[in-house]
């Protein structure tokens, strides 16, 4: 049996890790070969692919980005007007063409949004979860968050000290579109004094920023402040997804802060640092553990099922079921980290 391997959306630690454990897996337990289709979906729209088997996945476990390569190519996008009909027919031709059988799409909820209607469509398809943003409702984790988040944590680390050297209040602004899970576990890692996150809207008129000397501000950047008018967002490019760029809070921020305490203000955007480079102890294992649950579930048969850390098991969880919920940050959990502001 031939089966194809993808991963779409933004890239994260562990991707690699995942696609080692299939192979390694797949070949010496089920006699499987591998392709891999290359950036996200644009390889199997196109038919381009590499070899994928025990040679190519040597060495990669602690790599970071993806040997595959990834993009944010959306096959229902180009064929809008057909309700994405053309560009679902075009990769079912190629994936005959090449002799694949079976599919394991790794990537979010995008990515997977795809692979449930091809899999609805009769393609054999399994996913493996993929956001940095930790925002799938299904699994209590995924990979590539923990290396974020202690990303973050050392940076909050060393801006500490240089706050306190110059009396100024700094801002990080770290990844999180929908949800503030890394803006919150960096904060509380970190002790930042002020984290704000998308799930609450935030007053730029607040007290704690008028009266603290040098805050140390976690900011996501899908944060917003109630007064939607002291936004002034230069970036508004959609994705091929229809997601806007987002960007530019950590600096509204800075700007504001200084207006209103006549103190000294600085940004760091994080950004894409926070994807890049080898994973946590705990996203290999994890992604390891998805990998090699994926290829037990194309032996199972069980398609149409995306893999999900609930508790310490992976479970299999329906691919449409998984990408419908957003996980956000609950108001008990925002309260926890509240307590050390100020
Ligand atoms: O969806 C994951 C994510 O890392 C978001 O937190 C961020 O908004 C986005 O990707 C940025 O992606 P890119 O710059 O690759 O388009």
């Amino acid at each position: 049996m031939r089966i194809g391997v993808l991963t779409g959306g933004g890239d994260c630690p562990g991707l690699n890790a995942v696609i080692r454990a299939l192979v390694r897996r797949g070949i010496p337990e089920y006699g499987y070969e591998f392709l891999g289709f290359r950036d996200g979906w644009r390889g199997p729209l196109e038919g381009d692919t590499i070899p994928l088997d025990i040679q190519a996945v040597r060495g990669i476990l602690p790599r970071g980005g993806t040997i595959l390569g990834s993009s944010r190519t959306n096959p229902l996008a180009e064929s809008a007007a057909s309700g994405g009909r053309s560009g679902l027919e075009r990769i079912k031709g190629n994936l005959a063409g090449l002799g694949v059988e079976a599919l394991v799409a790794i990537g979010g909820e995008d990515t997977l949004g795809v692979a449930g209607r091809l899999n609805a469509e009769g393609v054999p398809v399994v996913g493996v979860p993929k956001t940095i943003d930790n925002d799938l409702g299904a699994t209590d984790y995924t990979f590539g968050f923990d290396t974020a988040v202690n990303i973050a944590m050392e940076a909050i680390d060393r801006l500490h000290t240089t706050a306190e050297s110059h009396h100024r209040a700094l801002i990080i602004e770290v990844m999180g579109r929908h949800v503030g899970w890394i803006a919150l576990h960096a904060g509380m890692a970190g002790g930042a004094n002020v984290i704000l996150i998308p799930e609450k809207p935030f007053s730029m008129v607040e007290h704690r920023f008028q009266t603290r000397y040098a805050p140390l501000v976690v900011v996501a950047e899908g944060a917003r402040p109630e007064e939607e008018d002291a936004l002034a967002l230069a970036d508004q490019r959609l994705d091929a997804f229809g997601h806007v760029r987002l960007g530019g809070i950590g600096q509204v921020l800075a700007n504001e802060i200084e207006k209103r305490t006549g103190k000294e203000a600085r940004t760091t955007v994080l950004g894409h640092i926070q994807r890049g480079g080898t994973p946590t102890a705990f996203d290999r294992v994890l992604a390891t553990r998805f990998g090699v649950h994926a290829i037990d579930a194309v032996h199972e048969g069980a398609f149409g099922m995306m893999m999900a850390l609930q508790g310490t098991q992976i479970v299999h969880v329906p691919i449409a079921e998984a990408t419908s919920e957003l996980k956000l940050v609950p108001p008990e959990r925002y309260a926890e980290a509240e307590v050390f502001f100020g």
